[in-house]
Formats: structure tokens, sequence, C-alpha cells
């Protein structure tokens, strides 16, 4: 899929978001492997701490769908500057997605390209875990 096309789709996702307590909207679109895009946005509770990121519901969506191989994702905001996710979506999307391309998306519409591991190095991961 053509970049400018999952940055759209990560601009529109961010129509949707539900962020009426931060006033921060956030859109995410994720490529799978095989081409298809998931879509998500924040989606805020009235008890802040459940709030949902947008790249996490976008993730959930793929992974609850059955999809198991990840390209790219896109971030959008209404920000200036590049805005990188947060440490929790950093986690998931390593456990599921690794070393992925990710791409935010700034207020007027450019992109900064980054992989994940630079945000994100060292991570934690079930490489880790001992199993049986
Ligand atoms: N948010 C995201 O959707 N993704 C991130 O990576 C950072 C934060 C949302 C959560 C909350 O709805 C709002 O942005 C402010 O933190």
């Amino acid at each position: 899929m053509e970049l400018q096309k999952l940055v759209n789709r990560a601009i529109d996702a961010k129509k949707f978001a539900l962020s009426s307590y931060s006033k921060f909207p956030v859109g995410a679109a994720l490529l799978t492997a095989s081409g298809e895009v998931y879509t998500g946005c924040n989606i805020e509770s009235s008890s802040y701490g459940l709030t949902m990121c947008a790249e996490r519901v976008a993730l959930f969506k793929a992974l609850s769908e059955g999809e198991k191989s990840f390209k790219a994702i896109a971030i959008a905001t209404d920000v200036d500057g590049f805005c990188p996710p947060c440490g929790a979506c950093r986690q998931v999307l390593w456990d599921f997605a690794k070393d992925i391309t990710v791409y935010l998306v700034n207020a007027q519409g450019d992109h900064q390209t980054l992989r994940l591991s630079e945000f994100f190095p060292h991570a934690f991961d079930d490489g880790f875990l001992h199993h049986d």
C-alpha cells in the first residue's frame, strides 16, 4: 500500500476519536503483511484510567480478526511536532508486531519515519519468559 494512503487512513481515523476529556485526538492505521489496514482512535472513559489509545485499538481489532503479521503503523495527532506512541503502546506493538515501521503524522499531515526499536530499545518480550 502506498504510504500516503496509510497516512490518510490514520488522519481519517482521528476524526472518530472519543477524546472529550483530554481534547487530544489520535488516529492510527495499521498495515498488515497482506495489505489490509485496521484503523483505531483513542477512546476515553469518564473513569480516565480506562482510556484506550488509538494504536492499541487498531492492533486489537486486527489481532481479534486473526491477523498475525504487520508491516507498519501510521499515528496521527493534531500537534505540530511528531508525537510518539506511549510506553504501553510501544510494549504491545513490540509484542505483536516487533520492529515495524512507524510513521508519525503531525497536524500538517507531514510524517516522520522510524522503526519501533528506535523508540523502544532493550525491549522486554516473551523471549525472556520461561516456557516449558
Ligand atoms: N493517546 C493515544 O491514543 N496514543 C498514544 O500513544 C498516546 C496517548 C491518547 C490517550 C488519551 O486519550 C489522549 O491521547 C491523551 O493522553
